[in-house]
């Protein structure tokens, strides 16, 4: 199928290659020249295992394409998918603006060519389908022809660090449609993931026992909505066993056997309950602050929902404590930061927990030193206004520093040996905001652990 995607940011430019590796004919438009350029080139503009494997291979075959002029693109195309950034403005509502625009440009390019499905997989508010086709009219200027095209919803479930991997091996694919032949299109595109009958890259290969991905079809209300739904669902484990971390931390309990025992019924399940410094990143926050103001907006308060973005903001300032009570005052100390990523193998600092970590540490007078394996970059490009040392590794980091804060649980940071942190440190102090040690391991490295959720 010719598909086309708006956008080349980790959904876009991932989806994009994918369908390329998969025999379609992809051209994904992008805005930002320079990621235009560096993609032809091969070269990803992000950090993914595998993306610029597979981005030379499709581009050798002439199956993809990147460009700044969607006119030709959206009017051959069978499929074209929006996966534009949907970010939040000041109230907590979706920016919408990106989204309006690819709609406007698709519909100014309706006139001609087969008829189209037109996908949101950005994420975006609950009805949004309805005002995708509010614009396309705009673009188009009027009402197409009614079997021109029509708006479907395939809501984007991958996780930044492993996104080749969740697009070829989906837990699920949700399409939500009102119209019988969008449905049909869009599992023919898939169809390759559907029933895994295609040749895995050696770089990901498929996991083992894989051979078909449940597929929920629906409408497009409830596809937008499951989206919001699951996020929801996952930060809200994370800020619960947060909470249950600080619970254990009164009564001298061990939050990761906690977690452990309940995670082992599979009624819960043991993942997404990693206690720690809270969750972060571009979706989850974006996402709650969306479902709630939406949520709002129909009369409803969901309580639940405050209070899991609540417990992580507080979670966040809990290992600031943590360093207090260790060291008592902050103001002129030296202290380490290991992990800036808002998790291990992205360079994403969307939301991370270390800017809110750091940020509070410098206004209390702190001298901070930081490394981070791949998102250094990404800090100076991006915050150049936080007055931090940027360490050329880890050990490097801790010269000097009076304690060591952990943020991100990078393996790298897993094989360093605890000896050589207590050696380097000017004091051998670690608050573990990812519970990655096991306290008795430092203490015999003679390290002065606080954890989190552990005494
Ligand atoms: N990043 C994730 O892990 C993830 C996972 C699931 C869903 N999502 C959702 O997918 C959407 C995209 O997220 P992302 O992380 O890929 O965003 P991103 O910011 O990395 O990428 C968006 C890209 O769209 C481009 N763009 C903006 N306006 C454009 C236009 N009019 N035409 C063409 N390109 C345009 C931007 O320049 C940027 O490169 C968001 O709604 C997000 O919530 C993201």
């Amino acid at each position: 199928m010719r598909v086309t995607v708006f956008g080349a940011g980790y959904v876009g430019l991932v989806t994009g290659a994918v369908l390329a590796a998969l025999d379609h004919q992809v051209t994904v438009i992008e805005v930002v020249k320079e990621k235009i350029v560096l993609v032809r080139q091969g070269k990803a503009p992000i950090y993914e295992h595998g993306l610029e494997a597979m981005l030379r291979r499709v581009l050798a075959a002439n199956r993809f394409t990147i460009t700044e002029d969607a006119g030709a693109a959206v009017e051959s195309a069978d499929v074209i998918f929006i996966a534009v950034g949907t970010p939040p403005l000041e109230s907590g509502e979706a920016d919408l603006q990106y989204v309006r625009q690819a709609a406007l440009a698709i519909g100014a390019g309706l006139r001609s060519g087969p008829a189209k499905v037109i996908v949101n997989k950005a994420t975006v508010p609950i009805g949004s389908a309805n005002l995708v086709e509010v614009w396309i009219e705009d673009g188009y200027g009027g009402k197409p022809p009614r079997d021109s095209y029509t708006v479907a919803s395939n809501p984007e479930f991958l996780r930044e660090g492993t996104a080749i991997y969740d697009t070829l091996y989906p837990d699920r694919i949700v399409l939500g449609a009102d119209q019988p032949w969008a449905l049909e299109r869009l599992k023919t595109l898939y169809q390759p993931i559907l029933d895994q009958s295609f040749q895995p890259p050696d770089e990901v290969p498929r996991p083992e026992g894989l051979t078909r991905v449940p597929l929920v079809e629906t409408d497009r209300i409830s596809a937008e909505m499951i989206k919001y739904a699951a996020n929801a669902f996952l930060a809200t484990k994370i800020s619960f066993a947060n909470e249950i971390a600080n619970i254990c931390e009164r009564v001298g309990a061990e939050v990761t056997e906690v977690t452990r025992g309940i995670g082992l019924d599979r009624r819960i399940g043991g993942h997404f309950l990693q206690a720690g410094v809270g969750w972060g990143g571009s979706c989850f926050g974006k996402d709650l602050a969306a479902l709630i103001y939406t949520s709002e907006q129909y009369g409803y308060r969901p309580q639940l929902l405050h209070s899991t973005v609540t417990v992580n903001r507080d979670q966040r300032h809990r290992v600031v404590t943590r360093l207090q009570e260790a060291l008592k005052t902050i103001k002129g100390r030296r202290i380490a930061v290991w992990g800036l990523a808002f998790k291990p193998n992205t360079d994403d600092l969307r939301d991370a927990p270390a800017l809110t970590v750091i940020s509070e540490l410098l206004r209390l007078g702190a001298r901070i030193q930081v490394y981070d394996p791949v998102a250094l970059a990404t800090l100076r490009r991006d915050y150049p206004e936080l007055d931090v040392v940027y360490a050329p590794s880890a050990l490097d980091a801790l010269d000097g520093a009076e304690a060591l804060t952990l943020l991100t649980e990078w393996q790298e940071f897993a094989e360093v040996p605890l000896a050589r942190v207590a050696e380097r440190l000017a004091r051998p102090v670690v608050v573990d905001g990812r519970n990655l040690w096991h306290p008795a391991a430092a203490a015999e490295a003679g390290i002065r652990y606080y954890g989190i959720g552990r005494s």
